[in-house]
Formats: structure tokens, C-alpha cells, sequence
């Protein structure tokens, strides 16, 4: 069975009391016995107040971006090891934001992937299709681009080491949600896809959902065989709707595991 994971990105939000607070506000709450894997992913300015605000749980943080290389004459970047050596564990690589607002493409793109790999951490990759294109029949095809250009610069086995992201653009931040049956559909095909290279990391690979996912969908859209987790972005900053969701993930990581054991 695939951990579930729920994960919170935070984006350009808070401030240190912000921080404190909605940490405090998790922690509270935590369900100490939790199945599932929460990470949260802070602006790197809030990282060292988060690692210390997290130190002897069980919730892990990461960075949404890194550069490639260990050092160099980059003005602004932050590397991955400079984010290992804070207690980072994951790392956004593809956001849909990043590939917009930012104009990342797909060299850049894989080549943090294998920057977040050579520093230990693990990618994050995030892949979507647009309203147009998903309007223009194409979403398979862009999904297929984003991820056979890691896959060449890597390999397939990198991706033992990594977690999807299906973040459909048109749903983020929108209040439009994928329904479960179309997230299911993309979810399926990034395996089957992953899986016509190597059949057990295709199988073993956490796809999230991310894309207004929150506290009122999130179990319809858990329930899914191929949904493993959520990447959260507005609903992760309020403890109580990123409560609820983990919450939806324990319930639907236990009954999927009942349907295993009828199955099997
Ligand atoms: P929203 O949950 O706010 O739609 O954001 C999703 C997202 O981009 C997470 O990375």
C-alpha cells in the first residue's frame, strides 16, 4: 500500500506570526497515530522557524523551489543543500506558478528535479494541462512532455525517489476542483505512462491531487485507487480545513486497505 501524503503549500504567505500560529494550531491537533505522511512547505525565509517549530514531531517540511548546483554565482537562488542542511525533505519542482509566472520550462525543470535528487531531497514534480489545452483534447500529450523530459535527463529510476503532483492548471486557486473521476483518469495514465517504462516504480510512485482540494472534497476525491495524497495550497493555511483533510486521508487509506485485504 502507498502512504498517503498530504502536503500544504503554503506559497507566498505569512508572516513569523503567522507561522507560529498555524503551526501551533497543527500541532494541537495532530492525531499522534497518523497513517499519513504531512509535510508542509513554507517561503524559505519562515524554514529555520519551521524546523524549529516541528522539532520531535512527526510532520515534515520542505522548500517549494531550489536551484540547480551546490553553489555559484546565482543572485537570489538557494540550493539544494543549503535547504537539506535546514532539515528540508521535499522540494516543489514544476509548479504550474513557477512554469508561468516564472517562464520555467522543461530543461530547467528536470534539471532541478536531478538537483533535488543529487542533494537527497526528494522532487515534488508537479504536472498539469491548462484550460486550453485540456478544452483541446491535449492533456495526455502535455502530461507525456512533462514527464518524458525528466525521464530522458534521469531515468526512470529517479522517479523511485520521487512524488507526482497532477495539479491541473485550471483548477488552482480557481475553486474549480477536477472531479474525482477526471483526477482519477489523469492519475491513471501518469501510471500507466511511468509504467511503460518500469512497472513496480509506477506502482510504488505517490501521485497527489492538488487544485482547490479542501476539507468538503477531499474524501471523494482520497477514495480514488490512484489518488495517494493532496498538494494543498489555500486550504493548507487554516489548521482546521488542513486537519480535516488529513483527516479524509486516514479514512480513505483505511478502507482502501480493507478493499486489499477483501481482494486478496
Ligand atoms: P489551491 O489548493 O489553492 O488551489 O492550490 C493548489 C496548489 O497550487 C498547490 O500546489
Amino acid at each position: 500500500m502507498r502512504k498517503p501524503l498530504i502536503a500544504g503549500n503554503w506559497k507566498m504567505h505569512g508572516s513569523l506570526n503567522q507561522v507560529q500560529t498555524l503551526i501551533g494550531d497543527i500541532k494541537a491537533k495532530f492525531p499522534t497515530d497518523s497513517t499519513t505522511q504531512v509535510l508542509v512547505l513554507p517561503t524559505f525565509v519562515h524554514l529555520s522557524l519551521v524546523q524549529q517549530l516541528l522539532k520531535n514531531t512527526t510532520i515534515s517540511y520542505g522548500a517549494q523551489n531550489l536551484y540547480v548546483g551546490s553553489s555559484g554565482a546565482f543572485t537570489g537562488e538557494v540550493a539544494g543543500a543549503m535547504l537539506k542542511e535546514l532539515g528540508v525533505t521535499h522540494v516543489l519542482v514544476g509548479h504550474s506558478e513557477r512554469r508561468s509566472i516564472f517562464h520555467e520550462e522543461l530543461a530547467l525543470i528536470a534539471a532541478k528535479f536531478k538537483a533535488a535528487l543529487d542533494a537527497g531531497l526528494t522532487p515534488i514534480l508537479c504536472v498539469g494541462e491548462t484550460q486550453t489545452e485540456r478544452e483541446n483534447g491535449i492533456t495526455e500529450k502535455i502530461i507525456s512532455e512533462q514527464l518524458d523530459s525528466i525521464i530522458s535527463l534521469t531515468g526512470i529510476a529517479a522517479f523511485q525517489r520521487a512524488i507526482i503532483a497532477y495539479e491541473p492548471v485550471w483548477a488552482i486557486g480557481t475553486g474549480l476542483t477536477a472531479t474525482p473521476e477526471q483526477a482519477q483518469a489523469v492519475h491513471a495514465f501518469i501510471r500507466q505512462h511511468l509504467a511503460q517504462n518500469k512497472v513496480d516504480i509506477a506502482k510504488a510512485i505517490r501521485i497527489l491531487y492538488g487544485g482547490s482540494m479542501k476539507a468538503e472534497n477531499a474524501a471523494s476525491l482520497l477514495a480514488m485507487p490512484d489518488i495517494d495524497g493532496g498538494l494543498i495550497g489555500g486550504a493548507s493555511l487554516e489548521a482546521s480545513s488542513f486537519l480535516a483533510i488529513i483527516h479524509a486521508a486516514e479514512q480513505a487509506f483505511q478502507r482502501k486497505n480493507e478493499l486489499t485485504k477483501e481482494g486478496s
